[in-house]
């Protein structure tokens, strides 16, 4: 396993792996690997003959209140999670590699920030696009693979990769999930154990309100709302829990039949702000 910090040797090593033929399938992640991360790992080997991982904490996508500083950094462990996943090659920019001093363009997003995180998050999105962009350049994978966990992360790349005739095919992953239902993050140790014990709360409420509306509910805002007051009870503080559009993310009232939705939400837990979501296909 090969492990790159420079743009210049990075572009080396997966140009040696194109020039014996193999297929560079790449996974972009923020570090703190955990089995959510490795699945996609496992995804992208599976279609590819290679893959490429990058840890880069990216900046561009923190608020100057989020928590850039405190984000888990554990580097040698993520390699040798790597390691143990056959992961051929690692980039590891530094924020100097990757940014120059003087910015003069940046991507702008329309309609599919509107809602859900982009909504909450100003930024965010734009500050994903920018790094996930310049890692496309870099590393110029045949296949990358993100998680349906940030399932707005997936559908606004997909645009971009669309609307600027992007060569690369993305894939979505399923959401790896702890035992009690909890999505995997590296944000969750952040939870204390209180907290911990809490948080698989979120995915309870989704496989709820996804139970009902399969059941036949086709106009879920009640019960909706039901669920956020059980989880304000809970201790959760609601950003946002409701059914979207699976295209436009736009939040959707009255379900139709053979259409495809996102059931969503995002809730703080102390200091925590946890994200789940269920893919609904009626
Ligand atoms: P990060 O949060 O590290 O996530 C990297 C990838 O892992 C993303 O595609 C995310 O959707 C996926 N992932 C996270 N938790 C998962 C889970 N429980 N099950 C399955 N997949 C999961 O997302 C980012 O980093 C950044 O925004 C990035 C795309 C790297 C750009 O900086």
């Amino acid at each position: 396993m090969k492990v790159c910090s420079s743009i210049d040797e990075v572009r080396e090593q997966i140009g040696a792996l194109k020039n014996q033929g193999k297929k560079i399938g790449f996974v972009p992640t923020m570090g703190a690997l955990h089995q959510g991360h490795l699945s996609l790992i496992n995804i992208a080997r599976k279609h590819a003959d290679v893959v490429v991982v990058s840890i880069f904490v990216n900046p561009e996508q923190f608020a100057p209140d989020e928590d850039f500083e405190s984000y888990p950094r554990e580097l040698d462990r993520d390699l040798e999670k790597c390691r143990q996943e056959n992961v051929s090659v690692v980039f590891t920019p530094t924020e100097d590699d990757l940014y120059e001093d003087n910015k003069y363009l940046s991507i702008k997003i329309d309609k599919l920030n509107d809602h859900m995180c982009g909504k909450s998050r100003p930024g965010f999105f734009e500050g994903v696009l920018l790094v996930v962009n310049k890692l496309f350049n870099i590393v110029e994978p045949d296949v990358a693979v993100f998680g349906q966990k940030d399932i707005q992360q997936f559908v606004i790349l997909r645009q971009m990769v669309s609307e600027f005739n992007q060569n690369v095919d993305l894939v979505m992953s399923r959401i790896e999930r702890a035992n009690d239902g909890l999505a995997l993050s590296s944000r969750n140790t952040y939870l204390s154990d209180e907290e911990r014990v809490v948080a698989p709360g979120l995915f309870r409420a989704l496989s709820y309100i996804k139970d009902q509306i399969t059941g036949g509910v086709d106009t879920p805002g009640l019960l909706i709302e039901h669920q956020k007051s059980e989880l304000e009870a809970k201790g959760f503080k609601i950003d946002y829990l409701n059914v979207f559009s699976h295209t436009t993310l736009e939040p959707v009232k009255t379900l139709a039949n053979n259409e495809s939705y996102i059931l969503a939400g995002a809730v703080w837990l102390g200091e925590t702000r946890l994200i789940d979501n269920i893919l609904i296909q009626l």
